[in-house]
């Protein structure tokens, strides 16, 4: 890792090409597992420099410095992963968040070094602090209106890439680190300028391992309940339910409803206005195809209050407070596409996202509003009409 006088020096150098002068930095956050550095640094225009008088206002920005750890020559999933997930989230700020429009807030790439000459990888964005200065993880939960919030931003953005995810050239997406390994075998270095194929980083593709692990424990009623067939000589229901969101153009029945997810929505990754009406997301590393409910499955489960969702007495059905909030995003979400998106079969795709997530954390390990999750989907899964509908989607 370099030291917090190079860092600042990189900073000095990538603000001086885009003709700003560093005015102060400091460290706000080492990345996961010693990848990086997150730095807060204010600059002004090179041209303001001059003046006796300084007008203007340092500007605050964000650097997001990424400089993975040597891996002594084995690349595994998980360190694949990471390292693709940061060339993600920089082709999403640098490609295409220029595309959106402003009213779908999110930081904008003042800067980004060219990946394809070296395995560090910089952004250099706008301060979401300066006009959304709420972190969402400030209450371990989002509070109600953060919620809304949330959900308002979320329908915009699926609502936004709904219509244009068919452009997107498939063949350039950014595999499972496993099978993106497996493609680039003789490349040198790891490449992917696009987003992910399937967004999102639990999806059954790249949690094989963990899953396994899963099936070995007999105390798990989730193991029996997940490895179980929907109906005989069918394969399991983890696996079908897997086939239904994996990102593909040729299920009619599902492909027409992809867009691109955020991939790892909750309240760590958002800032709310001082009000808390209106949400910012960052945290892009997963940005990639998927059907939206994909998202609302983990925001329901890690950030919104139990007393929002409670699991009715009536066998774990879904309750009012989920049904509203449900409605209220896809109202939302239909509004701003003009799409249509009945009822009936959005509700489907969302049982399917909630027992895909129940499967993530059962391989995982529990945390957020666990019985809300284990209720929904033990009555998801007992649901004759789920599992029949399950099986005539998937194969
Ligand atoms: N554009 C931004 N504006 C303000 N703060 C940001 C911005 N991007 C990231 N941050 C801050 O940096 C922290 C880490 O960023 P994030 O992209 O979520 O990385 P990671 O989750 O991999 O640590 C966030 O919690 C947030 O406080
Ligand atoms: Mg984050």
């Amino acid at each position: 890792m370099p030291s917090t006088e190079e860092l600042k020096q990189t900073a000095a150098n990538l603000l001086h090409s885009k003709g700003l002068h560093l005015v102060s930095f400091h460290v706000i956050q080492l990345l996961w597992a010693g990848y990086g550095y997150i730095c807060r640094i204010q600059a002004i225009p090179t041209t303001s420099l001059s003046l006796t008088t300084r007008k203007n206002k340092p500007i605050s920005l964000i650097l997001k410095h990424i400089t993975p750890p040597p891996t002594g020559g084995t690349l595994t999933e998980s360190h694949t992963r990471k390292l693709l997930s940061y060339q993600v989230e920089q082709y999403f700020y640098a490609t295409l968040a220029p595309l959106m429009p402003p009213d779908i807030p999110v930081a904008s790439c003042i800067s980004c070094n060219d990946t394809t000459t070296g395995r560090n990888t910089m952004l250099l964005l706008t301060d979401l602090k300066e006009t959304y200065p709420v972190p969402g993880e400030l209450h371990a939960e989002l509070s109600s209106p953060q919620v809304y919030a949330a959900l308002d931003w979320l329908a915009d953005f699926h609502a936004f890439w709904w219509g244009r995810v068919s452009d997107f050239d498939r063949e350039s997406l950014c595999r499972p680190p496993l099978e993106h390994l497996r493609q680039h075998s003789g490349d040198r270095d790891l490449r992917c300028e696009n987003v992910w194929l399937n967004g999102g980083y639990t999806y059954f593709a790249t949690r094989r391992d963990e899953f396994r692990d899963l099936l070995q424990d007999e105390t798990s009623e989730w193991a029996e309940a997940l490895s179980a067939a929907p109906a005989i000589g069918y394969p399991s229901v983890a696996e079908l339910v897997a086939r239904i969101l994996a990102p593909s153009k040729d299920r009619h029945t599902v492909s027409p409803y992809e867009t691109l997810i955020h991939g790892d929505v909750k309240s760590e990754n958002l800032f709310t206005t001082t009000n808390g009406t209106t949400a910012a997301f960052y945290d892009f590393q997963y940005v990639g195809l998927g059907l939206g409910v994909t998202d609302l499955a983990k925001l329901f489960t890690c950030s919104v209050p139990p007393a929002m969702l409670v699991v009715d007495r009536h066998e774990g059905r879904m309750s009012e407070g989920e049904e509203k909030l449900l409605r209220y995003y896809l109202e939302r979400l239909l509004r701003r596409s003009g799409k249509k998106y009945e009822w009936v079969v959005f509700v489907r795709h969302w049982e399917t996202a909630v027992v895909d997530w129940l499967r993530f954390q059962a391989s995982w390990g529990f945390w957020g509003n666990t019985d809300w999750l284990e209720g929904r989907a033990r009555a998801i899964l007992r649901d004759g009409g789920w599992r029949g509908w399950l099986v005539d989607e998937a194969i």
